[in-house]
């Protein structure tokens, strides 16, 4: 998979994706990430991609010609499954959107900034608008950082145990159940027998019946909720 991020910030994004799952999977060349500087597309000595909002509010608006010039280069050079732009106002990000856009082959993420992008690029060049939660950041790198973790991880080969990607939390709708490691018994806090037990059809007896009981208590919308905006 490859997936092209368009920000006037990439050092604020090439960082989180340098490191553990990401890092690996990257080496693995089972997905490419590649960062581009939208200041490298601008049309004017300046290199500014920002400009005075018509409607006379304050707050600087990214101006069309850069991003259209970005974006048209890659198109250029392979097709892409969605160009996301990444805003508060998007459709909120959760474990079902993952899993889609880890099936994508090539993606385009365009990270937000200043007030917003001018209104025709979110008409006629972006396909899909992803929010990672009701709040407001300052740019959209930390969001395309967070979605590119959440999509790579889920690439098979990435993660070391092939079916851990599909025990995390939230991937059949329910919360993962809590995990122990050694020692068995550490202050007098023990844990449960049945893991030691060495009975396998109880122990996953005993995960769905914790994953059950977690979610009810902590998240209950999830049983009901799943996968709506
Ligand atoms: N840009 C600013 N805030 C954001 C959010 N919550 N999600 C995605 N992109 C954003």
């Amino acid at each position: 998979m490859r997936i092209d991020i368009i920000t006037v910030l990439p050092e604020l994004i090439e960082s989180p994706l340098n490191h553990s799952i990401v890092k690996r999977a990257r080496d693995k060349n089972l997905a490419e990430i590649v960062v581009h500087n939208l200041r490298d597309y601008s049309f004017d000595k300046h290199k500014r991609v920002d400009d005075y909002a018509f409607s006379g509010d304050a707050g600087m608006v990214m101006m069309v010609e850069p991003i259209f010039r970005a974006i048209s280069a890659l198109k250029l050079q392979r097709s892409y499954d969605e160009v996301i732009y990444t805003s508060p106002d998007g459709k909120m990000l959760n474990q079902q959107r993952s899993n889609y856009l880890s099936t994508l082959i090539n993606i385009i993420i365009l990270c937000g900034h200043y007030k917003g992008i001018d209104q025709r690029v979110r008409d006629h060049l972006i396909t899909l608008e992803i929010s990672i939660g009701d709040y407001v950041l300052s740019g959209g790198e930390l969001a395309a950082a967070v979605i590119t973790d959440s999509i790579v991880r889920l690439i098979p080969g990435a993660l070391g145990d092939e079916t851990s990607a599909l025990t995390d939390s939230f991937q059949d709708s329910l919360l993962a159940p809590p995990v122990y490691t050694r020692p068995a018994e550490f202050n007098g806090w023990k844990v449960p027998d049945i893991l030691l037990s060495g009975n396998d059809a109880l122990i996953e007896k005993w995960k769905f019946e914790q994953s059950m009981e977690r979610t009810k208590r902590l998240r209950p919308e999830l049983l009901d909720e799943w996968g709506e905006d």
